[in-house]
């Protein structure tokens, strides 16, 4: 297989934000698993756990999204504020959760986290259960510099300087947990919402730009996901265009009917199902990029939004990862193991979202800790990284890159490339999705380049997993790649089941 790379041809700049997270108080995800609190006998940071917090400042994730997810649309922010020992205790039954939410981890702890590990915060809003009151408050707490209730509130709780959240989502996966809504229904909600939020404007300054997320398709439904886009947009267009920055397309690679398959046990078949899974989302990126194209054309001029700065809606995907046939029944509610099929996918969905740059801006990985596509893996005091926190930290060297158009050559379906260039290096993934056979990629380039290195993660058993006993069992390792001579065509050797990321620095 050669693939022709030119690191002259590049379709776009990687937006960091692709390689974002998304934390939810679902299962262990946040209460247990990343929040102990300050009382835990778990070694803990002002209440996060000490070993994941250290992770995670390694990691420097871009993007967190928060509070859901469908937990977003019951939560109401003021019960997540002031003194913790005085905060209400609620109950949490999403996805079978089932636990008492003692809000101990609210609005200043998770912009707080945002801070210490370098994230930008998007924040989602109750759209189901809350008002336009309620956000406005909550935008208030958050953004508003001083001299007033909600600035005097967030100074009293220990955060005198405002946090300065840009990114704020209306509602979540309305179609279906968020209300069971009708587009016309959400796009009419939408309106009231988007057009009621606070500008931050003062004194004639350039305020900061707010930036309305509204929430898109079931990405896994072919005919509903067009529906919901054309109706939603045509709905905003009947009259006055409320302010929209980003549309929020959910995509989860299902593999829950056979019940057989879970995050450990696979066979051949389900190796393949999960693979194809994964690559479904490019075409599905392709035409809701398209279709949200077609609906702008017909939408009044943008200078009907109240921010004149927003002018095109881009495309985010606020909430990805694999669902095996064991997410349902797990508890803590979907906790799944991470194994190669998982880092391969990951690492597939990240290079679909590199290689389409122009299109989508945001992307978060579900979930963080503890559920679904997971990161990190808690287990009493112990912190176990996954292969997937491998698969972001290997990938980090794509933020704010040049992405490649790359033109494979010959045909091994089971060999997936993606590059980018930046500061005179080409980073290449390559990624042999063969579950039992190595490969070989011979890259060729216009010009010479020196291989520079190469991380490789992979495993004896491409079921192998992290756990408390062997929390190193997957881990990347550095490959040797100083024995290829530089050149105009470079090859490399690719274990089976492996992500790659090859440095050549162009000389
Ligand atoms: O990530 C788990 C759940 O999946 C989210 O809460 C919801 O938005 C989606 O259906």
């Amino acid at each position: 297989m050669s693939i022709h790379i030119d690191p002259r041809l590049t379709t776009g700049t990687i937006s960091p934000y692709l390689h974002g997270q998304f934390i939810e108080f679902l299962g262990e995800c946040i209460d247990q698993g990343l929040w102990v609190g300050t009382d835990s006998i778990i070694p803990n940071t002002d209440g996060i756990r000490t070993d994941a917090l250290k992770a995670l400042k390694a990691l420097k994730p871009p993007l967190l999204r928060w509070p859901g997810g469908c937990y977003a649309d019951t939560y109401h922010w003021r019960q997540g504020v002031g003194p913790r020992n005085q905060r209400p205790v609620g109950y949490n039954e999403n996805f079978g959760t089932y636990q008492p939410d003692g809000h101990g981890f609210g609005t200043d702890e998770f912009l707080r986290l945002c801070q210490a590990v370098g994230a930008e915060p998007w924040i989602n809003v109750n759209m189901l259960s809350g008002s336009v009151a309620e956000m406005r408050d909550w935008m208030e707490y958050c953004n508003r510099p001083s001299g007033t209730a909600m600035s005097a509130m967030r100074a009293s709780n220990g955060h005198p300087s405002p946090y300065g959240v840009k990114f704020w989502g209306l509602g979540n996966e309305p179609w279906a947990g968020g209300g069971t809504m009708t587009p016309s229904m959400y796009a009419d909600r939408y309106r009231m919402f988007a057009s009621a939020m606070p500008t931050f404007a003062e004194n004639g300054d350039q305020p900061p730009m707010i930036r309305p997320i509204a929430c898109g398709p079931d990405g896994n439904k072919p005919m509903e996901r067009v529906r919901w886009t054309r109706d939603f947009f045509q709905a905003l267009a009947q009259y006055r265009q409320p302010p929209i920055a980003a549309y929020d397309l959910h995509f989860y690679n299902w593999n829950i009917d056979h019940t057989d398959d879970t995050s450990t046990q696979f066979d051949q078949d389900g190796w393949d199902r999960v693979i194809r899974g994964a690559l479904e989302l490019g075409e599905v990126i392709d035409q809701q990029w398209n279709l949200i194209q077609a609906c702008l054309a017909t939408m009044p001029h943008p200078e009907s939004t109240m921010d004149s700065r927003l002018t095109r809606v881009d495309l985010v995907m606020g909430e990805w990862g694999n669902w095996h046939g064991d997410a349902f029944t797990a508890r803590p509610a979907l906790r799944q193991q991470v194994t190669m099929r998982d880092a391969l996918t990951s690492a597939l969905t990240l290079d679909i979202l590199q290689s389409r740059c122009d299109k989508v801006s945001m992307a978060c990985n579900a979930q963080t800790l503890n559920v679904l596509n997971s990161l990190i893996l808690t287990e009493d005091d112990a912190t176990i990284l996954t292969p997937n926190y491998d698969v972001f930290m290997m990938y980090r060297c794509h933020q704010g890159a040049r992405a490649i158009q790359s033109l494979p050559e010959a045909d091994n379906p089971s060999l997936h490339v993606f590059a980018s260039v930046k500061d005179g290096h080409i980073m290449a993934d390559l990624v042999n999705a063969d579950m039992a056979s190595a490969a070989e990629a011979t890259l060729t380039l216009p010009e010479p380049v020196r291989p520079a290195g190469m991380q490789s993660l992979s495993a004896q058993d491409p079921h192998a997993c992290n756990t408390r006993s062997d929390p190193d069992q997957v881990r990347a390792r550095q490959v040797d790649v100083s024995d290829i001579p530089e050149g105009r065509e470079i090859t490399v050797r690719l274990d089976p089941a492996s992500v790659n990321v090859l440095d050549l620095a162009m000389v």
